[in-house]
């Protein structure tokens, strides 16, 4: 069986980023911090039910902005979960923080309530940019967030970055970047500034800088980076030593996760069956509340999409997977793979080697395209 992770999602914000299309919406009224929780509980307890008990590898607490989200609601997940299912040893649990919501000593807190990491919303540390992306905090706020994660103990912390923001030249980015390292973060994580349909960004699109220049700022982040003694190890993830997201590599190497909240996502595999189910619950905030207990969507997924799925999660990793991990995750034969990856092969897009996947550096760039040939006849291609 694969190891087993939860997602919790909390779907409110201070405000709603005008490039963001997660499930999240600005909080209007107070906080329903009580009848969420028991919602997530609910949830958790319909869903177990279902399930071959394994101890969680990993939670994440993702949002949205849980941070919005008291110590003590956090821990009553956090409590509820190893209950449910019991911890693996050196369980991570992290959670999603917006600097702009936290107070002083509020880290100690959720520490003390069982959080292990810290994802930090920083996005930029340029107050142009910040006020051009709506966020609600100034760098100097990131700056005392990140002070007092060290301070409460939490230095396993990562910081999202964003790039290719509006008029962004090479040099901006890497003052960003380099403003983020001496915070001293344990990961960091950078996105490429994406126009996602629906939001205000789509309705007036930003200038974004020209490929080019997004190219060039890549290049020199990543050799800062690696200079600073981070490893890249997937499309948009570094890390120190030690410090690579347990829970974001489950994802990419297929393994299995619970997902409660509103809007969450999971994917289960049934042995007895040899199904793999992926769930979905209910988006809308209002309506998740409401939601009868274990009445989420769930569809199994066809085995002719299960070399799609697994290819387009264990390709984002730079060192790829292995022959024994695609037949124990899919439960389908190797040969499978080898006869759809042949022509990526073939193109320089993909190589195998002992055993071993991996994008070339060509193919790591043109992903999409390894995807769309996976891709079984009927099935959309999803937006990269
Ligand atoms: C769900 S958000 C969670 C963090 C927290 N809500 C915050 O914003 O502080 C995860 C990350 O996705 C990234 N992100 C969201 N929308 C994006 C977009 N359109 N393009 C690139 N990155 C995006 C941001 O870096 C954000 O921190
Ligand atoms: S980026 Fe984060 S804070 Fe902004 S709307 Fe999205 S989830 Fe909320």
């Amino acid at each position: 069986m694969p190891p087993l992770a939860l997602y919790a999602h909390f779907p409110w914000c201070v405000q709603k980023c005008p490039y963001c299309d997660f499930n999240s919406y600005t909080l209007r009224d107070e906080l329903p911090e009580q009848r969420y929780v028991e919602a997530l509980l609910r949830d958790l307890d319909a869903q177990v039910g279902d399930l071959v008990a394994r101890p969680l590898t990993s939670i994440f607490l993702g949002g949205g902005t849980p941070s919005l989200f008291a110590p003590a609601a956090i821990g009553r997940v956090i409590e509820h979960a190893r209950m449910r299912l019991g911890f693996a040893d050196e369980i991570e649990v992290t959670l999603e923080a917006n600097p702009g919501t936290i107070e002083r000593g509020r880290f100690a807190e959720y520490r003390a309530a069982g959080v292990t990491r810290v994802s930090l919303g920083a996005q930029s540390f340029d107050e142009r940019q910040l006020k051009l992306l709506g966020r609600i905090h100034s760098a100097d706020e990131t700056r005392r967030a990140a002070e007092e994660l060290h301070a409460a103990g939490l230095a396993n912390f990562n910081l999202d970055l964003m790039y290719a923001l509006p008029a962004q030249t090479a040099a901006d980015a890497l003052a960003d970047l380099r403003a983020a390292l001496a915070l001293e973060p344990a990961h960091l994580s950078q996105y490429h500034l994406t126009i996602e349909p629906g939001t205000q960004f789509a309705a007036a699109p930003p200038v974004q800088p020209a490929d080019e220049i997004v190219e060039d700022m890549l290049q020199r982040c990543l050799s800062s980076l690696e200079d600073a003694g981070f490893e890249q190890y997937e499309v948009s993830g570094y890390a120190r030593a030690g410090a690579r997201c347990v829970h974001n590599l489950n994802y990419w190497n297929f393994g299995d996760y619970i997902g409660i909240g509103a809007g969450a996502h999971g994917k289960l595999t049934f042995p007895a069956s040899g199904f793999a189910v992926r769930t979905q619950q209910t988006r809308e905030p209002r309506r998740y509340l409401a939601a009868v207990p274990g009445s989420l969507a769930r569809k199994q997924i066809p085995k002719a999409e299960l070399p799609f799925e697994f290819a387009m999660n264990g390709f984002r990793l730079v060192h790829g997977f292995d022959d024994e991990m695609f037949e124990s995750r899919t439960g389908l034969p190797i040969e499978v793979l080898v006869r759809a990856l042949a022509p990526l092969v073939v193109r320089g897009l993909v190589e195998r080697s002992a055993k071993r996947w991996r994008a070339t550096d060509k193919g790591f760039r043109f992903l999409n395209d390894i995807l769309v040939e996976l891709l079984p006849p009927t099935q959309a291609i999803p937006a990269p």
